[in-house]
């Protein structure tokens, strides 16, 4: 099965190297990003997205600002570094992971006490969370497995796939680990409008492990749940807070539908996804642009005049989670988030 990086530190050049997912399915292309600001625009564009990813993205971010800073005092070093933190943090402000990757290398720097050892701990500090990241997504798969029958119908939403973790995926990390455990996984994706993630990039990584995928529209899933045509559903998630699952818009419809049909839910995320300090209402759920909607190729859909609403999230309320599938082992209602949040610190 496909296990290739994602996103990764160049050596050689000094740089990021990323897969280019707005690009997917037509062209598969590896970036080069030797600035902060070409970095924060890749995230803002979704060229690297997905919470896990964005963790990387956000620790090697820090390290390349580091990397490139300007020789000088260790006090203007390090404000040079956290200038560059905090344009990285206002790219997307749902995923906990960016900010907790970010911190993660920003707490290792300041731990140096100059810049030649600082530029070495940011970097060994990146490193280690994209290694810790492959890690995780691996454990949750081998725990996720033992959940799904033996032959089973599993839907999925958006992409929590090795394109949006560092390699392997959460959601589908659960269905490759499955799949290599000698079970029949079938797997439909929703679309995910109005960005494609599910038929881009779900239906292209499936398709390159040669696993039974099939495309449905996303208003397609209530149907087939009632149908009897899905056993589960596993999905990723951006955040996870006290009372809530934040992940990318329709989760909660299928959440709300797969409850009413009596079909577990699973979601599959890493320590670093939780944030047990906060609930719902506390989380800024980003909004995009009006285009995302309104222009398909060359063609307008949406007539000048009509209001847009372009959410990119949803919360799914706790009570309609069947379980979360974490690198430490499975949480069942009643899910307390608070047991399993990662350090921000190395471990
Ligand atoms: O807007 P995106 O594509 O970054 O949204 C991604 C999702 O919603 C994923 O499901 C989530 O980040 C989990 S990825 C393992």
């Amino acid at each position: 099965m496909n296990d290739s990086a994602t996103l990764w530190w160049d050596t050689p050049t000094g740089c990021i190297r990323y897969v280019e997912q707005t690009l997917l399915p037509g062209e598969y292309r590896i970036v080069e990003c030797r600035t902060v600001e070409r970095l924060a625009e890749a995230i803002r564009r979704l060229e690297i997205r997905g919470a896990p990813a964005l963790g990387v993205a956000g620790g090697y971010g820090v390290a390349l600002a580091a990397a490139t800073a300007k020789d000088g005092t260790y006090k203007r070093f390090m404000e040079e570094v956290e200038r560059a933190a905090g344009v990285l943090r206002a790219t997307r402000p749902t995923a906990i992971n960016l900010g907790w990757g970010i911190d993660r290398v920003l707490s290792a720097v300041s731990r140096a006490s100059d810049t030649v050892s600082a530029k070495e701990i940011a970097l060994a500090e990146a490193e280690a969370i994209a290694r810790e990241d492959t890690a995780c997504c691996h454990a949750i798969g081998e725990h996720g497995a033992r959940l799904l029958p033996d032959s089973c119908t599993v839907l999925t939403h958006c992409n929590a796939g090795a394109l949006a973790c560092s390699s392997w995926g959460t959601a589908l990390g659960v269905i490759r680990s499955a799949v290599n455990a000698g079970k029949d996984v079938k797997v439909i994706a929703c679309e995910t409008r109005p960005l494609l993630q599910g038929a881009r990039l779900t239906a292209w990584e499936l398709v390159r492990d040669g696993i039974d995928v099939t495309v449905i529209t996303d208003s397609t899933a209530a149907y087939l749940m009632r149908v009897g045509a899905i056993d589960a559903v596993i999905v990723g998630a951006d955040r996870i807070t006290r009372d809530a699952v934040f992940n990318k818009i329709g989760t909660y419809m299928h959440a709300v539908c797969a409850k009413y049909h009596g079909i577990p839910f699973y979601v599959a995320a890493p320590s670093s996804t939780f944030d047990p300090e906060n609930i719902a209402r506390d989380v800024t759920i980003e909004q995009r642009g009006r285009e995302e909607l309104s222009v398909m190729g060359n063609r307008t859909f949406i007539p000048p005049g009509a209001q847009v609403k372009n959410y990119a999230f949803d919360a799914t309320p706790m009570e309609l989670v069947s379980a979360v599938i974490t690198e430490r082992g499975v949480l069942y209602p009643p899910i307390d988030p608070g047991s399993v949040a990662a350090p921000k610190q190395r471990p």
